[in-house]
C-alpha cells in the first residue's frame, strides 16, 4: 500500500490543490492532504478551518483514498509516522522551482528516503494561488471559479468579514 503526502498551508484551498489532489489519488492507494505550518507564513484561516474545508471538499468530490491531517511539526517526521513513500506538490512555474527545490532536498537530506513527486499544475490553474484568491476576495471580487463550490460561502464570508 503507497502513501502519499500532499503538504501545504493550503489558506484556502483552491482548485488548483484540488486538481492535484485529485490526480494524485488517481496513482496512489492512500492519499494524507496536511494542513503544515509554514513558519514563512501568518495564515489567514486557522488550521482547523483550513482543514475543515479540505475535508469538506474532498467529501462532496467523494476521493475515498484521501484523508485530511493537521500537523505542526517537521514535515519528514510526519511522513516516517505515516509511513508514507512520498511527499507530492504541485509546480505553477519557473518561479515555483526554486522554492520547492530547497524544500526538496532540505527534506531528502532530513530523511533520506523521502522523496519528492511534483506534479506539473494543469494550464488553467497556471496563474491560481491561495494568496490570488486571498487578494480577489478580500477587495470584493469575484473567486468562484478559483474555489471548490462547497467551500465558497465559507471563503467568501470570512474575506468580506469587516474588522470591528
Ligand atoms: O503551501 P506552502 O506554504 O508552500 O507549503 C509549505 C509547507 C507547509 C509544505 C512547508 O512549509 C512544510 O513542509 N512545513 C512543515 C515544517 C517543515 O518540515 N519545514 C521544513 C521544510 S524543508
Amino acid at each position: 500500500m503507497k502513501t502519499v503526502v500532499c503538504p501545504g498551508s493550503f489558506d484556502p484551498i483552491t482548485n488548483g490543490h484540488m486538481d492535484i489532489i485529485r490526480r494524485a489519488s488517481g496513482i496512489f492507494d492512500r492519499v494524507i492532504v496536511l494542513v503544515a505550518s509554514n513558519q514563512e507564513k501568518r495564515c489567514f484561516f486557522t488550521a482547523r478551518e483550513r482543514a475543515d474545508m479540505i475535508r469538506r471538499v474532498v467529501l462532496e468530490e467523494g476521493l475515498p483514498n484521501v484523508e485530511v491531517d493537521q500537523d505542526d511539526g517537521l514535515l519528514v517526521n510526519y511522513i516516517q509516522r505515516v509511513g508514507a513513500v512520498a511527499i507530492v506538490k504541485g509546480l505553477r512555474a519557473v518561479s515555483d522551482f526554486e522554492y520547492e527545490f530547497q524544500m526538496s532536498l532540505t527534506n531528502h537530506k532530513l530523511l533520506p528516503e523521502c522523496e519528492t513527486i511534483f506534479f506539473t499544475t494543469s494550464s488553467r490553474n497556471m496563474y491560481l494561488s491561495s494568496s490570488i484568491v486571498r487578494q480577489v476576495g478580500t477587495l470584493g471580487g469575484d473567486i468562484t471559479q478559483f474555489v471548490p463550490p462547497c467551500v465558497y460561502p465559507q471563503i467568501h464570508g470570512k474575506l468580506t468579514q469587516k474588522e470591528v
